[in-house]
């Protein structure tokens, strides 16, 4: 049995104009909350808006901070800040949870803050990330979970090569009401095709 992470990116992990590195939990909680309290970023993600003291009891446990997944991942979350390399800002933070050591299934998360949406950074980060799964850690399938009405959302997986493939019709109780669940997949051969169609 070997000892070998399955991933531990070389951080920060460079993109254009974005650099992705392990949350530092003093150092990043304010810019972390600031957009994690907006009710609005919190609409379609499990979360609720929350204070600075709600939040640093959170990061006081390890496995919320985990940049890092163990040889044996299954279970486990790796969690990213989002920085942009002009400004060193924090703009957002991205999540990866391996799910199954034997089907080598990952699932990304992703919140941007408001203020830097519209300008491709939530897409250049899931981008690094999706490429960390696949080159890295070794991932067949790269999937997403987002609610329907999250157009935005949607509109980034298929902008990056995802694919919807599944849609439960009021599949969830989520915050008091039905909500529609979207599934979308990308598989390591189909990043390979979209990510070189790219360049
Ligand atoms: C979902 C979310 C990340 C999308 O943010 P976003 O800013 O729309 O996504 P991006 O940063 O990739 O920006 C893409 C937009 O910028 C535009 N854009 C401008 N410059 C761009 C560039 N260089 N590259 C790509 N897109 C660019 C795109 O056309 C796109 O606009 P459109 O969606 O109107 O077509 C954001 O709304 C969010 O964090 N929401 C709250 C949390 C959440 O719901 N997370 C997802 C859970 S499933």
């Amino acid at each position: 049995m070997t000892d070998t992470p399955r991933l531990a990116p070389d951080y920060p992990v460079l993109t254009e104009r974005l650099a992705l590195r392990p949350i530092e939990k003093e150092r990043d909680l304010p810019a972390i909350h600031a957009y994690r309290s907006i009710p609005e970023v919190c609409t379609y993600v499990p979360f609720v808006p929350s204070t600075l003291e709600e939040m640093a009891e959170r990061f006081a446990d390890p496995e919320r901070t985990r940049s890092v997944l163990d040889a044996q991942a299954e279970g486990q979350v790796l969690f990213t800040v989002i920085e942009r390399r002009d400004t060193g800002e924090v703009i957002g933070d991205l999540v990866l949870f391996w799910h199954s050591d034997a089907d080598r299934h990952a699932e990304v998360g992703y919140v941007i803050h408001p203020d830097h949406e519209g300008q491709g950074y939530a897409t250049e980060a899931v981008r690094a990330l999706t490429d960390l799964a696949f080159d890295h850690a070794g991932a067949h399938r790269v999937s997403a979970r987002l609610d329907e009405r999250n157009t935005g959302s949607a509109r980034l997986l298929e902008r990056l090569g995802f694919r919807q493939e599944a849609r439960f019709v009021d599949g969830e109780w989520f915050k008091g009401e039905w909500t529609t669940l979207l599934v979308y997949a990308v598989l390591d051969r189909e990043w390979t095709v979209a990510q070189s169609s790219r360049r």
